[in-house]
């Protein structure tokens, strides 16, 4: 495959990054993941947006605006084969001559791109939607899990316990019992016809199908949605459960733990936000 790699595209087996990579020795930079199909981005503007906010947060500047992030990811689907494919970014901090905590003056940030194969775009169809089961956890991790940080160290971890677990995923609740998000997605539970998710804090990740769906939905439908905590009873009473991310756009949740989740089968609301989301998504 083709990569890119501070300003060049060339055969992955060329790239070549030093071990005093500050992403190497401290996870210190920012990662970003955007699904494309059919050569066409979802929701690139605001991923770009997020990646902005993240590097600013954390005074990392690659020098890119969102014309330059567009030539780029452009260029890796252009360079790559394949219908379905995501671009993941990372940029670090960059290299240094010492391993030092504090940031050093003068490295350029080391920016890494390239393309990789997604699953066909989801459809809004019960009989065809991929489902998951969960279990729950107590949510570990740092307290900046709105930075889409390359030290994902905490998630692996809490994704690991899921899947030791036999799940494909975790809901994770903080110290006072809220809903957080999971390992590597946002969270939505549906009671009575009415769609809820936690509002954005420090606790999670602002994630772009969240925002897209929420957009969408509130344009186009008239769901009544709460952005508010949602208790662990709150996710064993409710009728949907949902996993939303880039890949999975937003996925039904049939099992948590040993609990069924509504009727046990994909229901009803699901379908109709995944069809206005695969509508209004681009
Ligand atoms: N995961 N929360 C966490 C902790 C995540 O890692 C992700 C994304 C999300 C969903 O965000 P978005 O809708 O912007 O994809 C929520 C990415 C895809 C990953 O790490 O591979």
């Amino acid at each position: 495959s083709i990569v890119y790699l501070n300003g060049d595209f060339m055969p992955a087996e060329q790239a070549k990054i030093s071990p005093m990579d500050r992403g190497f020795l401290f996870g210190d930079g920012i990662y970003e993941v955007i699904p494309s199909y059919n050569g066409r981005f979802v929701g690139f503007a605001p991923h770009i947006a997020r990646l902005q906010d993240g590097l600013a947060q954390l005074s990392i500047d690659p020098a890119l605006n969102l014309a330059d992030w567009q030539a780029i990811c452009k260029q890796l689907l252009a360079d790559n084969a394949g219908d379905n494919l995501a671009v993941y970014i990372q940029v670090s901090r960059g290299t240094d001559s010492k391993r030092n905590h504090a940031f050093p003056a003068n490295i350029k940030a080391t920016v890494f791109a390239y393309a990789f194969a997604i699953a066909p775009e989801p459809v809004a169809d019960k009989s065809k939607a991929t489902t998951y089961n969960v279990v729950t956890g107590q949510d570990l991790r740092w307290q900046r899990c709105h930075i889409k940080s390359t030290s994902l160290l905490g998630n692996v971890l809490h994704y690991q316990q899921g899947y030791a677990s036999g799940a494909q995923e975790i809901l994770l609740f903080d110290s006072n019992g809220n809903l957080t998000e999971g390992a590597a997605v946002n969270v939505f539970v549906v009671k009575n016809g009415v769609i809820a998710t936690p509002p954005l804090s420090n606790k999670l990740l602002p994630g772009i199908t969240r925002l897209l769906l929420l957009t969408i939905l509130r344009k186009h439908s008239s769901i009544t949605i709460e952005e508010r905590d949602i208790s662990e009873q709150d996710v064993f009473a409710a009728d949907e459960i949902w996993l939303t991310s880039s890949s999975k756009e937003i996925a039904p949740v049939l099992k948590v733990n040993e609990h069924t989740v509504g009727t046990g089968e994909v229901g009803d609301v699901w379908l109709a936000a995944q069809k206005l989301f695969s509508r209004h998504k681009y």
